[in-house]
């Protein structure tokens, strides 16, 4: 079980080239099995949630072949004959379970097993299994498994409301839809950056979808839908992790190549607020840090808002603010096993419901932490870097599924960290 020990404090500067988007690529992934022809896409990160969803896929009879070193995967569902999803994969990864909808709209039925919970908590699928129902879908559940089925080549259609608005709900929704609802309609359906690349990926393969962007989308059903050569999105998140890890340390100064600022939502002014400056040329982001940060409080919202994914990271940042600031997360209310972490390392949080409380100014020492998810992982990494001394930061396969490259990116920025593998 790998861990790092990073050596501190180091500031960050030159540059690091953004990776593709793990959670704008699982999506293309899943629609690629709905095609008549072979699709190639280009951007995809070496992930370890990549591998595993390659796996998840092959196990239908699709093929899946990855150039890693040209970071292009090409799936040809021709051969597909086994519309399955077993639990040993899908519990290892919960965005497989976008093979519901995938294998749904290519076949007409599905088994597919339910996803295991996350690190912080169960993470429901109900509204994926209510909006099919809505869609004419017949669901069951046996035994973990969802098993899906229209009742004929496809069904009217019809629509669905998801409340709270959801962004896997949404995939799978879509997914379903194009080959087989006449007309579906989804109601406060996700704007991520992620689900409107989909369907513009899947408007090239053929399908009739409006509204991608918009928080309703309307799916009229097509006959086929062909495969194509296509390109994923630099990740919007990786990108802001970055940003923020720019801002942490005064001498710091980081461009990030190959990015989409437009997708950074309101991010982008939020880091402005703190007083770090940061300059976008085209797909060219500069970060340079303040001399001091300025507090500044965030709450989580669904796009273009403070996305979750970045919570843990900027509650970080603030425990090196000039005051008193607050991390809202209205999406997980429980996503806050960093806390614990961070405390270990001096910093002064404390978590009331879905808010935590970050004290600011606090001098870190470097010990031993451990990760939890993804996200709270970095977050220990980005607090490493800033540490007095040396940190340990245990159980880092977690980071392994969501950040490409990510010591050899920081380490030629000025990081001080080694992977060590504690097997
Ligand atoms: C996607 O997860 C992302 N994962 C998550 O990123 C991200 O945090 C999340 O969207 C929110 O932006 C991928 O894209 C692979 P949701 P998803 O359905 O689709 C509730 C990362 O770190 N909900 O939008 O699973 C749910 O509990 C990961 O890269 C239901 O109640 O998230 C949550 O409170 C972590 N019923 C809210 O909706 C459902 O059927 C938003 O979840 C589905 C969701």
């Amino acid at each position: 079980m790998d861990k790092f020990t990073i050596d501190g404090p180091t500031p960050l500067r030159g540059s690091i080239a953004i990776s593709g988007s793990k959670n704008a690529a699982l999506p293309l992934m899943a629609a690629a099995i709905l095609g008549d022809s072979p699709t190639t896409i280009r951007l995809v990160p070496k992930l370890k949630d990549i591998y595993t969803f390659n796996n998840v896929i092959r196990v239908t009879g699709t093929s899946v072949q990855f150039d890693e070193e040209n970071n292009t995967l090409t799936i040809d569902s021709q051969n597909l004959g086994f519309a399955e999803a077993p639990y040993e994969l899908v519990r290892k990864m919960r965005a497989s379970f976008y093979m519901l909808g995938a294998l749904m709209g290519k076949t007409g039925e599905a088994k597919v097993s339910l996803p295991g919970g996350c690190a912080w908590g169960p993470r429901p699928v109900d509204l994926h299994l209510k909006g099919l129902e809505a869609m004419g879908a017949d669901i069951n559940l046996e035994k973990g498994y969802v098993m899906g089925s229209f009742p004929g080549e496809s069904v009217p259609g019809g629509e669905y409301e998801l409340n709270p608005s959801s962004v896997g709900a949404t995939v799978n929704l879509i997914l379903a839809a194009v080959r087989r609802a006449e007309k579906f309609t989804i109601k406060n359906a996700a704007k991520e950056p992620d689900v409107v690349l989909l369907c513009d990926t899947l408007s090239k393969m053929g399908a009739n979808i409006e509204g991608a962007g918009t928080d309703t989308i309307t799916i009229r059903r097509v006959d086929s839908l062909k495969g194509i050569d296509t390109s994923n999105d630099p990740d919007r998140i990786e990108t802001g992790t970055y940003m923020i890890a720019a801002a942490m340390h005064p001498e710091s100064s980081l461009t990030l190549t190959g990015c989409k600022p437009e997708d950074l939502g309101a991010f982008t002014d939020d880091l402005r607020k703190t007083g770090a400056v940061v300059t976008i040329e085209g797909n060219t982001i500069r970060v340079e840090a303040p001399e001091t940060i300025k507090a500044v409080s965030v709450e989580t919202q669904i796009y273009p808002g403070f996305p979750t994914d970045l919570q843990a990271q900027w509650a970080t940042l603030m425990t090196q603010a000039d005051g008193r600031s607050t991390v809202t997360d209205n999406i997980y209310f429980d996503r806050f096993s960093y806390v614990p972490e961070l405390k270990r390392l001096g910093a002064n949080l404390s978590v009331k419901g879905n808010c935590v409380t970050i004290g600011g100014s606090s001098t870190l020492s470097g010990t031993s932490v451990m990760s939890t998810d993804l996200r709270a992982s970095v977050s220990l990494v980005m607090a490493g870097m800033i540490a007095e001394g040396t940190t340990d930061v245990l159980r880092v396969y977690h980071l392994d599924r969501g950040y490409e490259d990510l010591e050899d990116k920081l380490n030629q920025a000025g990081s001080a960290i080694v992977r060590h593998d504690e097997d």
